[in-house]
């Protein structure tokens, strides 16, 4: 690929003869306004600094003719370039330009400066407004939320909220105390014919934890279905004559002696609990009363029922 700016041409070839030219012409004026201008003398010349200012003209109107002649050896060139490329032509139009501001710093080259520092600012990018600080007023809620003082502002209140309601529904409980519903201390247990003398009926023994027994005599008596040791529901076993715990192995005795304990850990015998005729002629238990045979209460008439 050939250089764009090499000359590949016969006018490109005389644009570039003109352009020497132009550039010989201009050195010979540099030269002669050289010449023409005599060394700016000393402030403290005296007398000799009166000629100063025709000095000075001189070498302006010197300079001045320089610059025409290189405007019109550029305009030569210009014109003996012709159709030459144009890359001849921007190469001598540069070369002209040069020419011309390398002498001094002219007016239209800091007009020039100062034009392309200006388009420089323009086209560079905005500086990007700073983010204005949140604040309490922003009407962004997350922002209020999650800053970092509103953050903890936050939590804080929270915390105090969430404390305020553990409290009050700890009040509102407090107003509704747990309540155990338990069955009725006193329960119907039938007619007495219901049972035969000389037999254990274990039909509330489920519900209410109670033996009711008819002894040979056709008396009545009340049992509590709980072992004395720890608490164990035993079993009433017919053919062994006993009521045998089945947790810790304590037996307690059948006819003719009811409840007494014989054997296991159970310490003392079963209790026995109050029963009576009801009004309307059924047996009626109350087991909010005990009878314990370790402090002779099994003879209180309460503890039988006369059958
Ligand atoms: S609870 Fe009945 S023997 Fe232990």
């Amino acid at each position: 690929m050939a250089d764009p700016i090499e000359p590949n041409s016969a006018d490109d070839k005389a644009a570039k003869i003109a352009e020497i030219q132009a550039k010989m012409a201009e050195a010979k004026a540099r030269r002669e306004a050289a010449a023409a201008a005599p060394p700016v003398p000393a402030p403290a010349a005296g007398a000799a600094a009166a000629g100063a200012p025709a000095d000075d003209k001189e070498a302006k109107l010197a300079e001045l003719k320089a610059k025409m002649a290189a405007a019109k050896a550029k305009t030569a060139a210009g014109t003996a370039s012709g159709a030459a490329s144009p890359a001849a032509a921007t190469a001598s139009a540069a070369t002209a330009t040069a020419t011309v501001a390398e002498p001094s710093p002219s007016d239209a080259r800091i007009a020039a400066m100062r034009a392309k520092v200006s388009e420089t600012r323009v086209t560079a990018s905005p500086r990007p407004a700073s983010k204005p600080a949140p604040s309490k007023n922003d009407s962004d809620v997350g922002v209020w939320f999650f800053g970092r003082r509103s953050f903890l502002q936050s939590v804080g209140w929270m915390s105090f909220f969430g404390f305020l309601t553990i409290v009050i529904l700890g009040a509102v409980r407090a107003m509704f105390p747990r309540v155990i519903y338990e069955r009725p201390p006193i329960f119907k247990a039938g007619f007495p014919g219901d049972y035969v003398p000389g037999t254990v009926s274990e039909k509330y023994k489920d519900e209410e934890r109670v033996w009711i027994i008819r002894q040979t005599d056709g008396s009545f008596i009340a049992l509590l279905a709980i072992c004395t040791h720890l608490g164990c529901t035993p079993r009433w076993l017919t053919s062994e004559n006993k009521f045998k715990c089945p947790c810790h192995g304590s037996g307690f005795r059948g006819n003719p002696n009811w409840g007494v304990n014989f054997e296991g850990p159970a310490p003392r015998p079963l209790e026995r609990i109050a029963i009576h005729l009801a009004p309307d002629g059924q047996i009626e238990i109350d087991k909010s009363k005990k009878f314990l045979w370790e402090k002779q209460q099994w003879d209180d008439p309460a503890a039988t029922l006369k059958g």
